[in-house]
């Protein structure tokens, strides 16, 4: 089996840097915002070009605590896309506002920003837009429009770490930059992990006080905090991998450059679309098919493993019934849901492995469908 990421080839690649790292934190006894979790977060301040970084233990807390630091809470709302993962809506949702979904543009599956200004009402306080499978989310317009309606800026990173538009990185757009470091991501911890980019000193102040449980100083609080800290094991296995961020970026557009070649003679598949200002990171490479659950067990015979994100749009799932949105609500989200399929793509996905993917892919395609 082709499997659509191996995260054992680079394990294996930096087993012996890996094992010292643990090894000695391990020796240290300091695990909890030590050393490793401080020199990590200034290495990734300079790696994304943020002036604050700040580590979290999950991207969703990134988007909450960011939420939160930004004021943003019952009875606003927070125009977003029906198609990410439910930590985008679920952060919204924590500190008591409420999505506003506005539709994707087809090519991307990130946020339309021609239908943003629509949905602004008096109760909308920011717009969190997601850089979907590593492609940056036009981010001048959504900038544009913030700031002529004095919204706040969220943005989604978590499948972007690295990502940039018109050579500005990812998270630096809006106010707040949200980052994982969940195992699969393109950098990945060995456990849970995130972390929040900012510009304001006043901003990284209030999270800083938010992720160690409302306060500054230890034992006074000032406000309802949470514990959300990186540890010192995961900043140590994130800053061995960190100096090989760039190079495995490199590694994955080879592949996406591969893809998209061998795609090109294959009417039945729409490969990805890159915005010429943008540099997408490839988190996922996903295509567009008809058919596409025929489509991915044929795949899943011919040996490839591959994978739907997302099934089901945010407005169509139980946990936001409450919106009251039926199908048809946000048509390109819906007809993106059915056809999307993420194919194996990761740094070291060999040329006779990618091979075999895209034999597949294209006999899969051809093969008539039996209802
Ligand atoms: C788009 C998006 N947002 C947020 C998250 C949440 O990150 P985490 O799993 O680190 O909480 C993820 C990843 O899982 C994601 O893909």
């Amino acid at each position: 089996m082709i499997p659509i990421l191996d995260l054992t080839v680079q394990y294996h690649a930096l087993k012996a840097e890996m094992q010292a790292a643990i090894s000695a934190v391990l020796e240290s006894g300091n695990f909890i915002i030590g050393p490793n979790v401080k020199a990590f977060e200034r290495e990734m301040a300079s790696f994304l070009d943020a002036k604050h970084a700040i580590s979290l233990n999950s991207g969703t807390d990134a988007l909450h605590l960011g939420l939160r630091a930004l004021g943003i809470g019952a009875g606003d709302e927070v125009i977003t896309t029906p198609f990410t993962f439910v930590a985008t809506t679920e952060a919204i949702g924590i500190v008591g506002a409420t999505p506003v979904f506005v539709d994707i543009d087809p090519r991307t599956f990130n946020i339309d920003p021609r239908l943003i200004e629509a949905a602004i009402t008096p109760r909308t306080k920011a717009i969190l837009p997601i850089h979907l499978y590593g492609a940056p989310a036009p981010m001048p317009e959504i900038m544009r429009i913030a700031r002529l309606h004095g919204l706040a800026v969220v943005e989604d990173c978590a499948q972007a770490i690295g990502a940039d538009l018109d050579g500005v990185k990812v998270g630096n757009f809006g106010d707040v930059g949200c980052f994982s470091f969940f195992p699969s991501k393109n950098l990945g911890a060995y456990g849970d992990g995130g972390l929040i980019t900012a510009h304001s000193d006043d901003l990284a102040e209030r999270i800083l006080a938010l992720r160690a449980h409302g306060g500054r100083v230890k034992y006074y609080h000032e406000t309802l905090g949470v514990n959300s800290r990186l540890d010192e094991l995961q900043a140590a296995i994130l800053r061995v991998k960190l100096p090989h961020l760039g190079a495995w970026t490199d590694g994955r557009r080879t592949v996406a450059g591969r893809y998209a070649e061998a795609f090109t003679d294959v009417p039945a598949v729409t490969p990805p679309w890159e915005d010429p200002r943008a540099r997408c990171v490839y988190h996922q490479y996903t295509i567009r098919v008809a058919e596409r659950d025929a489509v991915r067990s044929e795949l899943q015979k011919a040996g490839v493993q591959t994978m739907v994100y997302y099934p089901v749009p945010l407005h169509l799932q139980q946990v936001h019934e409450s919106l009251k949105f039926g199908p048809g609500s946000f048509p390109e989200s819906e007809a993106a849901a059915a056809e999307v399929l993420s194919l194996p793509i990761y740094p070291e996905l060999s040329e006779q492995a990618q091979q075999t993917v895209v034999e597949a892919v294209k006999a899969a395609t051809r093969t008539p469908v039996v209802a």
